[in-house]
């Protein structure tokens, strides 16, 4: 058993995937998660952040096990479910995925979809239980029994990522990963759904794991947020505590990032503006990833990796140079 502090909890997490195209008898791997450990409280919300590609989607569908993980360890509840068979838990732990348009089968009925989720589990006892617990679902997320009839292609993005929501809901989980679920939605809409999800966290008691690119959405929503690049986690901190008084330099570059309406959250913060790309998670560079764009990089940054520390009460981060930075 493990601290029952977390109801979820990876511990070196490591996502590595093969590589075509390599030369003959040379195994190439994209490094898309290096060692990842952090834990997710019951009844919180964790916001998970990084440029498109340093590995968020992964991290997820990872501690789900939808992806068998290289190594590291998974727990759900104080459980080790690394090796365990997942059907029990694919009830407890569900995903909203990021593209409504993708994740929703076109030839299935709403109804049939939420219906799906609801068999899988034998969560019904009759055809009219089934029945009544897809409507009160769809009512959950303001959809109604007129839409259980309907096709994906009938309704908006926004509704669409509503039954997204309804068929995670569906099975009574305890913790829901997020992955980017407002981002493929018209920014008019946004708002209402990640309010959706912190009232149906309030009234359901949930967890969640919330990935964004951006910053300025999972602030409000998080309690605390983890901050990734290149397949590795650099900060993690109270959400409050990483939006003003982030000590990373990428955490510093991601809110340097955010738009000057949000002036309060720029001003604080020493700005930085990154030059370049990303490194190919393939060929990631050595010693500290992050060093062929940081400001600050030297050799000993590209000998030695930096370590994971705890920089104050449940704030910490990974750099060599913490001191010149702040
Ligand atoms: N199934 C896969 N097979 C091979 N490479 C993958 C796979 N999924 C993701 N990757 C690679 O892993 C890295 C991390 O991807 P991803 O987790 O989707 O990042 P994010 O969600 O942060 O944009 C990327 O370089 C991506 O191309
Ligand atoms: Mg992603």
């Amino acid at each position: 058993m493990m601290d029952n502090k977390y109801l979820v909890e990876v511990q070196n997490l490591q996502q590595y995937f093969p590589v075509a195209g390599g030369k003959l008898f040379e195994k190439k791997v994209v490094k898309a998660v290096d060692n990842v450990s952090f834990g997710i409280k019951r009844g919180e919300t964790l916001g998970l952040v990084g440029e498109s590609g340093c590995g968020k989607t992964t991290t997820g569908r990872t501690l789900l096990r939808l992806y068998e993980p290289t190594s590291g360890k998974i727990f759900f509840d104080g459980e080790d479910i690394t090796k365990v068979n997942m059907l029990p838990y694919r009830q407890k732990m569900q995903i909203v995925f990021q593209d409504p348009y993708a994740s929703l089968d076109p030839r299935m009925t709403v109804g049939d979809i939420i219906g799906e989720a609801i068999d899988i589990h034998h969560l019904a006892s009759s055809k009219k239980d089934r029945q009544d617990q897809i409507i009160s679902v769809l009512s959950t997320v303001g959809l109604n029994s007129e839409h259980a009839n309907r096709y994906p292609h009938e309704f908006s993005g926004g509704q669409r990522q509503r039954v997204g929501i309804a068929r995670a809901l569906a099975v009574n989980p305890q913790f829901i990963v997020c992955d980017e679920p407002v981002s493929a939605l018209d920014v008019s809409i946004q708002a209402q759904v990640v309010n959706m999800f912190e009232q149906l966290q309030e009234e359901m008691g949930l967890t969640y794991l919330f990935i964004a690119h951006d910053l300025s959405i999972v602030k409000h929503i998080s309690n605390r947020i983890g901050v990734m690049y290149l397949g590795k986690m650099v900060e993690l901190a109270d959400s409050y505590e990483l939006t003003f008084h982030s000590v990373h330099p990428y955490t510093k570059s991601l809110i340097s990032a955010i738009p000057i309406a949000d002036p309060e959250t720029s001003r604080k913060s020493k700005r930085i503006v990154l030059e370049g790309d990303v490194p190919s998670p393939v060929n990631p560079p050595s010693g500290c990833r992050f060093r062929t764009r940081c400001p600050y990089a030297d050799e000993l940054c590209a000998a030695e990796e930096p370590e994971w520390k705890e920089v104050s009460s449940g704030h910490y981060a990974a750099c060599h140079h913490l001191d010149k930075v702040n």
